[in-house]
């Protein structure tokens, strides 16, 4: 017990040498160019209205589940917003989640077994590997965004192979080739399942919707703690996956499901979203004023996420600390988390960011570098 306090201290220490020790703060005032609020519907007070309306008229909400969905935690309202979700989709099934983390957790530690090989981009999310070490499967890494790695490493294994992409990267902020991606899954007969946290909402219901790709992948993962300001997430599927998730997940089985809240607050979301598709536009506008300034930077041209390549931890902690001083909210990603030499600023551009916060805020990175 106490060598491992010992080593507790010692990593908490090189991280506090090294300057990047993470500390909970409580969120700072200042213009936010950090947060996954992209259509600003966190802050919005309609929506906050519409909300609190859908709870006064059903005070119950508020109450919680009493336990898991398989026993005493199910109801009306989470069964009529999965099929209502579903529809959207265009999916034949979903299934609800309290957080996008949950859902992936439960994807990947329970559809691939023992026999099959996982196979991830190399900048997939935590919450993959993570669910992968629950997981009897064999992982493998495909280098990021190169189809022809992909297939390389396709050709070589035995067994089924599910394959893991994001349809847009947060560290990045580039586009998964997810079409061709999907062509290489069906070639193989593998499982493609793609990660929509960053798309959906700012890319309509997502990239999977927009290249009508519902029939050529095997799960879809849509997070609602991003651009519909909520929290929760759901896993798009047929029947037979919901199903096999429901009887064999346990991130599914073994936790008492949210409230009904959460879920109200998700169709609530969706409801807003549908009348107010002028806020994605607007986000466009802003990431083209952004892009007209000429930065360099990795990310896609439509992309909320921008990032700014600042190697070296020290520079990096130096451009964001005086970015502080000005008011601006970023947020930076410092070697280990990043290789090093490739530590990054991260811009995530808003519908409610001006053009004058964005000439300013850009302005200030061109003079550092
Ligand atoms: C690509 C991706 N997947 C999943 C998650 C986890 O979603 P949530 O924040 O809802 O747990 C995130 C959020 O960090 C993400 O960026």
């Amino acid at each position: 017990m106490l060598s491992s306090i010992f080593h507790f201290q010692e990593s908490l220490d090189k991280r506090k040498e090294e300057g990047t020790l993470r500390r909970l703060r409580i969120q700072s005032y200042g213009i936010d160019f950090y947060s996954n609020d992209y259509l600003g519907f966190a802050k919005s007070k309609e929506l906050q209205q519409l909300l609190l309306q859908k709870v006064t008229d059903n005070p119950q909400l508020l109450s919680g589940s009493t336990g898991s969905r398989l026993i005493s935690g199910n109801s009306d309202i989470a069964v009529s917003v999965e099929k209502d979700i579903a529809q959207k989709h265009q999916f034949e099934s979903a299934l609800l989640f309290p957080s996008g983390y949950n859902a992936n957790l439960a994807l990947f530690s329970t559809l691939p077994s023992r026999h099959d090989t996982v196979i991830v981009d190399e900048q997939i999310h935590r919450s993959v590997h993570d669910a992968c070490k629950l997981s009897n499967a064999k992982k493998l890494k495909f280098k990021h965004n190169d189809p022809e790695d992909l297939e390389n490493i396709l050709k070589r294994q035995e067994g089924h192979c599910y394959i893991a992409v994001e349809s847009l990267y947060s560290m990045e902020g580039d586009f998964a080739p997810i079409q061709e991606i999907a062509s290489i899954a069906m070639k193989y007969k593998a499982s493609l399942i793609v990660d929509e946290a960053h798309t959906f909402g700012v890319f309509g219901y997502g990239l999977i919707e927009k290249y009508q790709l519902q029939n050529q992948i095997s799960a879809a993962v849509i997070t609602y703690g991003k651009a519909l300001g909520a929290h929760g997430a759901t896993i798009l599927c047929n029947e037979t996956v919901k199903s096999y998730l429901v009887n064999f997940a346990s991130p599914f089985i073994y936790t008492t499901s949210a409230q009904d809240f959460q879920w109200m607050s998700i169709k609530t979301g969706y409801e807003f979203l549908d009348q107010n598709h002028g806020l994605a536009e607007k986000l466009q506008n802003n990431i083209k004023v952004f892009r007209s300034r000429n930065l360099q930077s990795p990310s896609a041209e439509t992309s909320p996420i921008q990032a700014i390549l600042i190697p070296d931890n020290r520079r990096l902690k130096a451009l964001q600390n005086i970015l502080s001083e000005e008011g601006f909210l970023t947020y930076a990603i410092y070697s280990p988390t990043v290789k090093e030499g490739s530590e990054r600023l991260r811009i995530c551009l808003h519908s409610f960011n001006t053009e004058k916060e964005i000439v300013k805020l850009t302005g200030i990175i061109k003079e550092f570098i």
